[in-house]
């Protein structure tokens, strides 16, 4: 997004690694600036968004992105396991759509984006509070998406398959270490590898520009095929 000329506010519950992003995208010579933030405190996620409009005068993109897989079926998710998994794959990209809305209705539109994951359209390996969450929060985003159509913000699910990042380390481990992850990998999807952190980006830029203009209430599923 910084490449196609956002600036980008990055955050992260970890400063550290948010600042990293917004180093590394200054580096390359394009805006950027980070705070930490825990997207399941109400009073931070709606705080750092009014400053960022204060800020900046505008917001035309809410990416919508942190998720937690706890793993296990009905009777190994605990009664807290299933309350963490709503907190952050759906309540929290409620509070941020709902600080974000209101800007964007004034300023004519904008873009949400919320992730998902193509576990929102299918049913997943023992993973009831994955799966359930993500298919809550694809009804959630067509509810909003019909909504406020007429107000010209469009808000679209990404629903990325397999991409190796630290999110997988619970899977690997249901799996029973990498060798069976990889060999889920290269069996189970038809085109039988990960995405390259490029593949989902550029179906976020997609959904964040005009690119995307007539389209609301999408979830994009970018899964190698996975889920056909
Ligand atoms: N990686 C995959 O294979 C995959 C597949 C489908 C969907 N997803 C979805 O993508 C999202 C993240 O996955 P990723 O691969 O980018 O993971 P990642 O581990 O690379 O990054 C997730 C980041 O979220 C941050 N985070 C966690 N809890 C937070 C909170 N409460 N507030 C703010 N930040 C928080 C972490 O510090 C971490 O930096 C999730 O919604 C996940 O469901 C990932």
């Amino acid at each position: 997004m910084a490449r196609c000329g956002a600036h980008v506010v990055v955050t992260d519950k970890s400063g550290k690694l948010a600042a990293n992003t917004a180093a590394a995208i200054a580096e390359e010579g394009f805006k950027a600036s980070s705070l930490p933030l825990d997207v399941t405190d109400d009073g931070a996620l709606q705080a750092a968004i009014e400053d960022t409009i204060k800020k900046h005068g505008r917001l035309d993109v809410l990416h919508s992105h942190a998720g937690i897989q706890i793993e296990g079926t009905l009777e190994e998710v605990s009664p807290e396991g299933m309350d963490a998994s709503w907190a952050l794959n759906v309540r929290s990209h409620f509070i941020a759509s709902r600080a974000v809305v209101g800007q964007m209705k004034k300023q004519g539109g904008g873009s949400v984006i919320i992730t998902s994951s193509n576990s929102g359209v299918q049913f997943d390996r023992e993973m009831i509070a994955y799966a359930t969450t993500k298919h809550a929060v694809i009804a959630m985003t067509r509810q909003m998406a019909a909504d406020y159509a007429k107000h010209h913000v469009r808000f679209n699910s990404l629903c990325p398959g397999f991409v190796d990042t630290p999110f997988n380390a619970g899977f690997e481990i249901q799996m029973g270490g990498r060798a069976a992850l990889e060999s889920y990998i290269s069996t189970n999807i038809p085109m039988g590898r990960w995405a390259s952190t490029d593949e989902i980006s550029d179906a976020i830029v997609f959904l964040a520009s005009d690119m995307s203009s007539f389209m609301t209430g999408h979830a994009l599923v970018v899964d190698g095929g996975e889920s056909i």
